[in-house]
C-alpha cells in the first residue's frame, strides 16, 4: 500500500517517521516542485525509494532501511517465520546502493538484534525499537556535528558545498549543512554557494531548497564554477558531507567532490569533511577499497525527461568520488574534528 499525503504529515525538517506501523518520507524526486510524503508499509517500497533516491544520503539510507525491516515485519502473523523474512529482508535492502556505508551499518544493526531476540514473540517490537533507535542517535549525532563544526566556519564565511547534507540527508537537522543552520542561528553571517550537482541536481533542487527556507543566504551555481570562485578568494571554507569514510581518511561523496578538493588545495581553500561515526569504516583500508555506485545512462542523457542525447551513446555515470585524505583538511564528527594520520577507534556494538 502506498498513499501520498501533503506536506503537514511529517514535521517541518524531518525527511522520515515511523507512524503506527506505516512509514512515511518525502519524496525528494519530485522536490522542490511538489512536497509529497509518501506513507507505506511493504518494505518492497523502501526498497524502490532508497534505490530511486526517493529518499537519499547517507545517514537517511541507513535509517530507511531499518525502518523497512520493521515494516516488513510488523503485521506478521506469528506462525509466520518472522526471524527469517527479517533476513531475507535485511539481505534484500542490503542491496539497495553500494556507497554509504551507513546501509549495512543500519541494517548490521538490525540484524544483531534478530540474532539477539530469542523470542518470536518479541521479535517485532524489538526491530521497531532498534530502528526508531538508530533514528534518534542520528539525530543527536546531527546536532553535535553542528556544534563540532562552528569553529571552521567564522562569522562572515562563505561556505563552498556539494549535493545536499541537510535534514533531508538525515534523521536529523543534517551533517555539512547541519554546520550551516547552527552558524546562522548563532547569528553568524554566513554564505552558502551549492554546486548544483549534476546529474540529480540534489544541490541545485534540495540544498538551495533546504537553505532557503531557512533564510540562509545561498547561492547556486554550476558545479563547474567551484574551481574559479575559489581561485578569486570567493570562499573562506569548503565543507560537504560523506558516504563513506576509510580507515585512512579517504573518503567517497557525491560526484564533483574530488574537484572540489583539488580546487581548494590549489587555493589554499580548508577542505572539510563532516560525517556521523556510522559513516567511518573502519573495515576499510583506504578510498580504492570503497564501491562506486554507477547510475544509469539516462540520468546523463536527459535533462527533466528532455533527451540530450540518444540512449546508445556511451556514458560514464559514477554516483560518488573518490577523495583523497591528503586533501582533507579535517573530519567533523559528533566526537569532534580528526585530522590525519586519523586513527578512527570502532564504535562497540
Ligand atoms: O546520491 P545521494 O544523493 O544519496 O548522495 C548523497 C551525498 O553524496 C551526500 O553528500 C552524503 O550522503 C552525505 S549526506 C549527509
Amino acid at each position: 500500500m502506498i498513499r501520498h499525503l501533503d506536506e503537514s504529515a511529517l514535521n517541518s525538517r524531518q525527511s522520515i517517521g515511523w507512524f503506527d506501523g506505516y512509514v512515511r518520507y518525502l519524496d525528494q524526486r519530485i522536490l522542490p516542485h511538489e512536497i509529497t510524503v509518501i506513507e507505506t508499509d511493504e518494505w518492497q517500497n523502501i526498497y524502490d525509494a532508497i534505490k530511486t533516491l526517493a529518499v537519499r544520503g547517507a545517514p537517511l539510507i541507513g535509517i530507511s532501511a531499518a525502518y523497512g525491516v520493521a515494516v516488513a515485519v510488523h503485521a506478521l502473523p506469528l506462525d509466520r517465520n518472522i526471524r527469517k523474512v527479517a533476513i531475507e529482508v535485511i539481505d534484500s535492502l542490503a542491496q539497495a546502493r553500494p556507497t554509504a556505508v551507513n546501509l549495512t551499518w543500519a541494517l548490521n544493526k538490525m540484524r544483531l538484534v534478530v540474532d539477539n531476540t530469542t523470542k518470536d514473540d518479541q521479535l517485532c517490537s524489538a526491530l521497531l525499537e532498534e530502528a526508531v533507535a538508530i533514528h534518534d542517535d542520528d539525530i543527536l549525532r546531527c546536532e553535535s556535528i553542528a556544534a563540532e563544526g562552528q569553529t571552521v566556519v567564522p562569522d562572515g564565511s562563505n561556505i563552498l558545498t556539494v549535493c545536499n547534507t541537510g535534514f533531508l540527508a538525515t534523521g536529523g537537522i543534517g551533517t555539512a549543512a547541519s554546520i550551516f543552520y547552527r552558524a546562522f542561528d548563532l547569528g553568524k553571517k554566513i554564505h552558502v554557494y551549492a554546486c548544483e550537482t549534476r546529474p540529480l541536481l540534489q544541490g541545485a533542487r534540495l540544498t538551495v531548497w533546504e537553505m532557503s527556507r531557512a533564510n540562509i543566504p545561498v547561492t547556486l551555481m554550476v558545479d563547474s564554477a567551484a574551481a574559479g570562485l575559489a581561485r578569486d578568494g570567493n570562499i573562506d571554507v569548503c565543507i560537504i558531507g560523506a558516504d563513506r569514510v576509510a580507515a585512512n581518511g579517504d573518503v567517497a561523496n557525491k560526484i564533483g567532490s574530488y574537484q572540489l578538493a583539488l580546487a581548494c588545495k590549489a587555493n589554499d581553500v580548508p577542505f572539510y569533511v563532516a560525517a556521523p561515526w556510522s559513516t567511518i569504516d573502519t573495515d576499510c583500508p583506504d578510498g580504492d577499497h570503497i564501491p562506486i555506485e554507477e547510475r544509469a545512462a539516462e540520468e546523463v542523457t536527459k535533462i527533466d525527461k528532455n533527451t540530450i542525447h540518444p540512449d546508445e551513446i556511451s556514458v560514464y555515470n559514477p554516483a560518488f568520488d573518490r577523495v583523497p585524505a591528503n586533501l582533507v583538511s579535517g573530519i567533523i564528527t559528533e566526537k569532534g574534528i580528526h585530522t590525519p594520520p586519523y586513527k578512527f577507534i570502532r564504535e562497540s556494538k
